[in-house]
């Protein structure tokens, strides 16, 4: 593997603006556990960019980082956050709402969540059925882009910010195919001068951060910045972009066990994934249209990973089947359940049983501080257009026309990890051992 050089990164200093289109869950989850962490009532448990520590040069060398030493990170206590949401609760309601942080946790961060008020959202009812707000804006497409676009300026400006991302967690849209409005720019802008059907909130979103020179990072599954459109508009403005879906929960798992099998060699004839959740946003994957957005992006995942093409003994008779159904008594405290049918030597069937007994957003709110974090690096070390090497976080990674998405949870660490040893000039690692080995 080639030598790295150094990149010129820009320094993290000022603060750092998060944006969030949708209040919810996640979005509480996350703030909360800042808040949490900056005042050391708790762990960032999850994060890659707070506990994370890298390899650095041969084993020999016995050299490794913390990452947020490694690279330049914005550091906690820079970070603002605002967001938008057609619900006009601030986020200590929000919170308190999803049930997902105990009372006593909520009690010591109440001042510090009900102090963030999210912002008139651009929405339309269409695109999520089960949701009713009314902290909206008003007039055409094209206006309440600009509207976002002046949000975005006046939010940096109010809380003295040198820098801002957006990370999309709201709820999941209608599943919608790329359409020609979506193809080129020029399309995508004439569609939102006429105020075009086929032109979702999530996508004003990514067009305002983008042309706002805002990195914007997708956290649900439904199409938003991977649209021609929008990757065309970021490689023109040298903004960085990325999603889609983060990867938490069941997906997490499919993608640590699936690639470990097809290592050994083992078959497998099936994988039955069916969970059932009880939170906003399981009432609104309840609705067909956009439990399809949810349902292909879970999908895509072993077909990748297996490769039944090149394993047709192996994999090439999958029946893989997903489910979530909606069920209150669980609230945000997701339960999956997984069967796993697999074949050994001389084709001797096995099951694998997993019960994972999650929390939805304690598991998803680490990725949305990562995914804030790396965007600004990004951002700040002038990359630009789908950042492939923040795959890791995501269960349907945004990747170039030509190649396919990497799923393997092991190989997108790699690929992250070789990512910032190459923004800051060091070796990058092939795992090749050469040097003691003497091959
Ligand atoms: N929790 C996880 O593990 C996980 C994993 C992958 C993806 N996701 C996705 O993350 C998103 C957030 O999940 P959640 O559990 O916080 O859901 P949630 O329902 O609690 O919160 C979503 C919020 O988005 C708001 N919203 C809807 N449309 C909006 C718009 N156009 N603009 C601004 N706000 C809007 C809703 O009012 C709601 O408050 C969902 O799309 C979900 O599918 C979550």
């Amino acid at each position: 593997m080639s030598e790295s050089k150094q990149t010129k990164i820009a320094p993290a200093s000022g603060k750092l603006a998060v944006l969030l289109p949708g209040m919810g869950a996640v979005a509480t989850t996350f703030m909360a556990g800042v808040e949490a962490a900056r005042k050391k009532i708790a762990t960032p448990i999850g994060s890659l960019t707070q506990l994370g520590h890298i390899r650095l040069g041969k084993r020999s060398e016995k050299r490794s980082a913390k990452i947020n030493e490694l690279v330049p990170l914005a550091k906690l206590d820079d970070l603002v956050f605002g967001g938008w949401d057609p619900i006009a609760d601030d986020a200590y309601k929000a919170a308190a709402h999803a049930k997902v942080l105990s009372p006593e946790h909520l009690a010591q961060l109440k001042p510090f969540l009900e102090q963030i008020k999210p912002m008139p959202a651009v929405f339309e009812q269409k695109w999520v059925k089960r949701l009713e707000g009314k902290n909206v804006k008003t007039g055409t497409k094209r206006e309440q882009a600009t509207a976002l676009m002046h949000d975005i300026r006046s939010f940096m400006d109010k809380n003295n910010c040198s820098r801002a991302v957006m990370v999309w967690c709201a709820s999941t849209e209608a599943y919608q195919e790329v359409g020609p409005e979506h193809a080129t720019i020029a399309a995508f802008e004439k569609a939102l001068d006429e105020n075009h059907p086929n032109i979702s909130p999530s996508q004003i979103y990514a067009y305002a951060a983008i042309m706002s020179g805002v990195p914007y990072m997708n956290g649900a599954p439904n199409l938003s910045c991977d649209i021609p459109a929008m990757i065309e508009l970021s490689e023109k403005k040298g903004v960085a972009i990325g999603g889609k879906d983060f990867k938490t929960g069941q997906t997490l798992m499919k993608t640590i066990i699936a690639p470990g099998l097809k290592a050994r060699m083992l078959g497998m004839d099936g994988w039955f994934s069916t969970n059932i959740l009880g939170n906003r946003d399981g009432e609104v994957l309840d609705e067909p249209a956009n439990f399809k957005s949810k349902e292909v992006s879970k999908l895509s995942v072993l077909e990748d990973i297996l490769e039944p093409k090149i394993y047709p003994e192996l994999y090439g008779d999958l029946h893989h089947k997903v489910s979530i159904h909606y069920y209150k008594p669980r609230g945000d405290n997701k339960e999956g359940w997984d069967n796993i049918d697999i074949v050994g030597w001389m084709g001797y069937p096995m099951q694998i049983k997993v019960n994972f007994l999650c929390r939805d957003s304690i598991l998803a709110a680490p990725l949305v501080l990562d995914l804030a974090l790396f965007a600004d690096l990004a951002g700040r070390s002038k990359m630009k257009g789908i950042q492939e090497w923040l795959s890791f976080y995501f269960k349907s990674p945004q990747h170039a026309a030509s190649v396919y998405p990497e799923h393997d949870l092991f190989v997108q660490k790699v690929r992250l990890e070789n990512n910032l040893r190459y923004l800051v000039g060091e070796e990058l690692i092939n795992y090749l051992g050469s040097d003691y080995t003497n091959e």
